[in-house]
């Protein structure tokens, strides 16, 4: 046999460690068969095999890691970071930080295509010397709802229809959105080129929801994550990314490991918009509203550092597959606010990991912390290891006044605000879901409005008329000059109910 052990490669083994002398037959009663049942590494080899994929991401399925590191400016914008916040990864300029990042598609599953018009995700995990801090984010900088509670139901209509397992229906997506208001900035973005960014280098990210910075004296102030590409932003038209995905559909994989590769490292410089931590009632929008950008002439861009990815995974099962993302991964100083998308996202990252990785996810080298992890938590699937007890490993409970762990001081106490109301299920006061769409689409190049009218008009030309009708009256609305050309496109008159007077 020509690929017999000469002590040039390692000799195969079984997981047991056993050597294996034959690995191309079965063990059988005559070389014809039948085969043996005492077939140990056939077993083990198959039933491995059998088990070899974890269930997908129910959003986000496709997508690669990279990995590198985040160097602080130690300021943010002019003023020294510890104004804003006490989290150590910021305080210093140059300190560096371990990060991981995930880019991703949203709708398709785990081979499919990365031209898709989806948005992309951008989650980034930095192994800070406090614990994990994950941002995740999107390449756009609003989304389609703003309440967690619609979240199943927006994503089954983005995904192929439950009878036929279909693609993607422009039927069931308008559905969605012509009952759904709130959707219209997102899709100025979506059906614009920006919605099928030309691979991962070269797009933007965004942390989307509102979140909060804490500082030593505890003051909290509300917070707009973006990531700006140093690759600058390109994107798609459909007929380009056609092209593309008729021979290639991990093309924005490709490019990503490629420019690694060539020392090509990408960068983005993270930037922060800063609001004071209450309801401004001097806006048109609600600060806690994840449809709504913050206009950065009121609320500038503030520069924080820079990513820099440098590392390719050594195993995409390891690293990307199990690699888990939540939005209640947060260090002290950096917290959550009360953006009811962002609340309702973070129940939803960890139970699904717990499901889709298994309860020990967080032991897997690719989530574990860089800092030693002390709890009392213990066993459940695949524990491989027991966490720091301490002096006396039976006391695994606290308090104890025998061994165990001591809390941390009150120095990370989290922010404290004062809440009042009646507990309701209610929308926010300020919706005002046309307003930014309508700037958008003033703002933007000609050749992009032309892009996203004629992308509309391709689906929508496909919808029933209900849809169309609806999803008319929506767009008007945001722009009147949208409104017509979209119906000339489609071919049909605008409805009556937007062309009457106002009274
Ligand atoms: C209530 C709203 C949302 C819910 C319930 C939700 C839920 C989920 C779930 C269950 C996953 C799969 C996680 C996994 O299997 O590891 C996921 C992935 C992801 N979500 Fe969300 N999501 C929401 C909104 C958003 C928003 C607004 C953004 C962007 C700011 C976002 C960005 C991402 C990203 C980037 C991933 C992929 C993470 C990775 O690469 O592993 N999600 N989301």
């Amino acid at each position: 046999m020509a690929n017999k052990s000469n002590g040039e490669k390692p000799t195969l083994t079984t997981r047991q460690g056993h050597p294996v002398y034959n690995n191309q037959e079965l063990r059988t009663v005559g070389n014809r068969g039948p085969a043996t049942m005492e077939n140990y590494h056939f077993f083990e080899k198959m039933s491995h095999f059998d088990r070899e994929r974890v269930p997908e991401r129910v959003v986000h399925a496709r997508g690669a890691v990279a990995h590198g590191v985040f160097e602080a400016y130690g300021t943010i914008g002019d003023e020294p970071a510890s104004a804003y916040t006490r989290a150590k990864l910021f305080q210093e300029k140059g300190k560096q930080t371990p990060i991981s990042i995930r880019f991703s598609t949203v709708a398709g599953g785990r081979d499919s295509s990365e031209v898709a018009r989806d948005p992309r995700g951008f989650a980034v995990k930095f192994r800070t010397e406090d614990g994990n801090w994950d941002l995740v984010g999107n390449n756009l900088p609003v989304f389609f709802i703003r309440d967690a509670t619609k979240f199943p139901d927006f994503i089954h209509s983005q995904k192929p229809d439950p009878v036929t397992n279909n693609r993607q229906d422009p039927n069931r997506v308008f559905d969605f959105i012509a009952a759904s208001p709130e959707a219209m900035h997102m899709v100025t973005w979506v059906f614009s080129p920006r919605g099928i960014p030309a691979n991962y280098r070269e797009h933007d990210g965004f942390g989307v929801n509102t979140y909060r910075m804490v500082n030593a004296a505890g003051e909290g102030v509300l917070v707009k994550y973006h990531w700006k590409s140093q690759q600058g932003i390109r994107s798609l038209t459909a007929a380009q990314a056609a092209e593309i995905q008729a021979t290639e559909l991990g093309s924005a994989t490709k490019d990503l490991y490629e420019a690694i590769a060539r020392g090509d490292y990408p960068k983005w410089e993270l930037n922060v918009q800063i609001m004071s931590d209450d309801e401004h009632p001097e806006l048109d929008f609600d600060p806690l509203d994840d449809t709504k950008t913050w206009p950065e002439d009121k609320f500038p861009l503030r520069p924080v550092g820079m990513m820099t990815l440098n590392q390719a995974p050594d195993n995409f099962f390891a690293e990307s597959e199990q690699i888990a993302f939540g939005t209640g991964v947060l260090v002290d100083g950096l917290e959550f606010s009360d953006d009811k998308m962002l609340v309702g996202r973070t129940f939803s990252y960890s139970d699904t990991q717990r499901y889709r990785v298994g309860t020990n996810y967080l032991q897997l080298p690719v989530n574990r912390p860089v800092v030693e992890v002390n709890t009392n938590q213990a066993d459940g699937t695949m524990a491989y290891h027991v966490d720091n007890r301490g002096a006396l490993p039976t006391v695994n409970y606290e308090p104890s006044v025998l061994a165990g762990h001591a809390e941390a001081d009150d120095s990370y106490c989290e922010y404290r605000p004062e809440v009042a109301g009646q507990i309701q299920r209610a929308p926010i006061d300020r919706t005002n879901n046309y307003q930014q769409a309508g700037e958008r689409y003033r703002t933007i190049d000609q050749w992009e409005r032309d892009d996203l009218v004629q992308n509309l008009v391709g689906e929508l030309k496909n919808c029933k008329p209900i849809l169309q009708e609806m999803m008319l009256e929506h767009i008007y609305k945001c722009d009147a000059e949208f409104g017509e050309r979209v119906a000339a496109g489609i071919g049909v008159s605008l409805p009556a109910s937007v062309l009457a007077p106002a009274d």
